[in-house]
C-alpha cells in the first residue's frame, strides 16, 4: 500500500514537473561543417554557439562570442547568437493598436519592450525538423495566442543553410495562423573576426549600404524621421574603422540604418566588414529593409566561452530586419503578417580571408 502511495506521489511529482517546465522538449547540438567552415547550433533559441573559420593564414578561430554552456544562456541579457521574435528590437511604451484592440506587452526595456518580451523566442525551445551536418539545420516554433501579449497564433522556422565554400544562408519564415500580427525576426550573433576572445572590434573596418538611419529618443524608440547619415558620425558608406568617430556618440552605435535598394525585398549587400589584423572579411547580404548596427556598448566583463572575458566592443552585431517600433509608425514600413500571408527574411554570409 505504501509503495503504491509512494509511485503515485512520485508520478504526481514528475507530472508537476513537467507542467511547470511546459516546455520539455530536448535541447541539444547540432553542428555543420564543410571543409574547415564549421558551425554549432542549439534549438534553444535558435541559436548559433560557434562559426570557426580561417584566417589569411589558414588559422582557424571561432568569431562568434557565447557561452560554455546552456543555462548561460538561460541567463543572458546579451541575446548572443541567437534568433530573436516574435518582434525584433524595441516597440515603444510596450504596447499597440491593432484592428482597434490594443495589446500589451511586457515592458523590459525603460518601460518599453525589447526583442519580443521577457521570454521571447530567443528563450523558447525550437523543434528540429531536420538536420544534414554537411547541408542544414531547421528548427520550428510554434508561438501561441496571447505569447508575450501578441494577437493570435504564428508558425516560425528558421533554416541555417551552408551553401558553397564558407558561405552561410539563413531563411526565417513566419505564418499567421488565425489573426494578424506584427512579425519582426532577426538573428543577433556578435561577429569579432579577429576571434571572439580577440579583444575590441575598434579597428575593424565597417561598410554599411544604408543613407539614411531612423534617429531615435533617449529611450532608443524612434522619432518617426529619417535622416541622412551625410557628415555624421553614422556615415558608413565608404568603409571606416569602427574607432572613427565613436566617441561624438553618447550611444555608441546601436541604431537602424535604412538601406539602400532599388526595391523592396530584393537580395542586397547590406554591410562588409573587414578585420585588418586576421584578413578576415564578412559580406552580408539580406532581403530585409533595415538592419541595427551594434557595437556591444553594454558588454561590461561578461564570462563567455573558455574563459574568455568579454568587454565593452568586444564585437559587432548586424541585425537586418524591419524598422525599430513600427507597429507605433504608421510611416514606417509596416511588419504586420495576416492569415495566410508569410513573412520571409533571408541572409546571407559570405566569408574569405586575405
Ligand atoms: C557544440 O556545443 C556543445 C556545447 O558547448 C559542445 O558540447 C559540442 O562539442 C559542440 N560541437 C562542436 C562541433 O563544436
Ligand atoms: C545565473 O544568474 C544567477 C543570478 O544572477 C547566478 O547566481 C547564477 O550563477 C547564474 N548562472 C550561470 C550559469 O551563469
Ligand atoms: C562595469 O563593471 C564594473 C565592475 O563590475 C563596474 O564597476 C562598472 O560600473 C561597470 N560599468 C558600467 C558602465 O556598467
Amino acid at each position: 500500500m505504501t509503495k503504491v502511495l509512494l509511485v503515485l506521489c512520485f508520478l504526481l511529482g514528475l507530472l508537476f514537473l513537467v507542467q511547470a517546465h511546459g516546455n520539455h522538449k530536448k535541447i541539444g547540438f547540432y553542428e555543420l561543417k564543410r571543409g574547415n567552415f564549421k558551425l554549432n547550433f542549439t534549438n534553444y533559441g535558435a541559436t548559433i554557439l560557434s562559426v570557426v573559420t580561417p584566417d589569411k593564414h589558414g588559422k582557424l578561430a571561432d568569431i562568434v562570442l557565447g557561452y560554455d554552456s546552456i543555462d548561460s544562456y538561460k541567463n543572458d541579457t546579451t541575446y548572443f547568437g541567437a534568433l530573436i521574435g516574435r518582434v525584433a528590437n524595441r516597440i515603444g511604451g510596450a504596447k499597440f493598436t491593432l484592428d482597434g484592440k490594443t495589446y500589451h506587452l511586457p515592458a523590459n526595456d525603460h518601460g518599453n519592450t525589447l526583442h519580443g518580451g521577457t521570454r521571447g523566442f530567443s528563450d523558447v525551445i525550437w523543434s528540429v525538423e531536420s538536420h544534414k551536418k554537411h547541408s542544414h539545420v531547421t528548427f520550428s516554433y510554434h508561438s501561441h495566442e496571447n505569447e508575450q501579449g501578441f494577437p493570435g497564433k504564428l508558425k516560425v522556422q528558421v533554416t541555417y543553410k551552408l551553401i558553397g565554400a564558407h558561405q552561410l544562408a539563413v531563411k526565417m519564415i513566419a505564418k499567421s495562423v488565425d489573426k494578424a500580427t506584427p512579425v519582426n525576426l532577426a538573428q543577433h550573433t556578435y561577429w569579432n573576426l579577429g576571434g571572439h576572445n580577440s579583444g575590441d572590434i575598434l579597428s575593424h573596418n565597417v561598410q554599411i549600404f544604408g543613407s539614411y538611419i531612423t534617429p531615435v529618443d533617449k529611450v532608443l524608440i524612434p522619432t518617426g524621421e529619417t535622416r541622412s547619415v551625410k557628415g555624421t558620425p553614422y556615415d558608413f558608406l565608404e568603409p571606416k574603422k569602427v574607432v572613427t568617430h565613436i566617441r561624438e556618440l553618447p550611444d555608441l552605435y546601436d541604431m537602424n540604418y535604412v538601406l539602400d535598394k532599388s526595391f523592396q525585398k530584393q537580395l542586397s549587400k547590406a554591410a562588409v566588414v573587414r578585420d585588418p589584423v586576421s584578413g578576415r572579411n564578412m559580406e552580408l547580404w539580406s532581403n530585409q529593409l533595415g538592419m541595427q548596427f551594434y557595437t556591444s556598448g553594454q558588454l561590461n566583463g561578461t564570462k563567455g566561452k573558455h574563459g574568455a572575458i568579454y568587454h565593452k566592443f568586444a564585437a559587432i552585431a548586424l541585425e537586418t530586419q524591419g524598422f525599430p517600433d513600427s507597429v507605433n509608425h504608421p510611416y514606417f514600413p509596416t511588419q504586420i503578417v495576416k492569415p495566410g500571408e508569410t513573412y520571409e527574411h533571408i541572409m546571407l554570409y559570405r566569408f574569405t580571408a586575405s
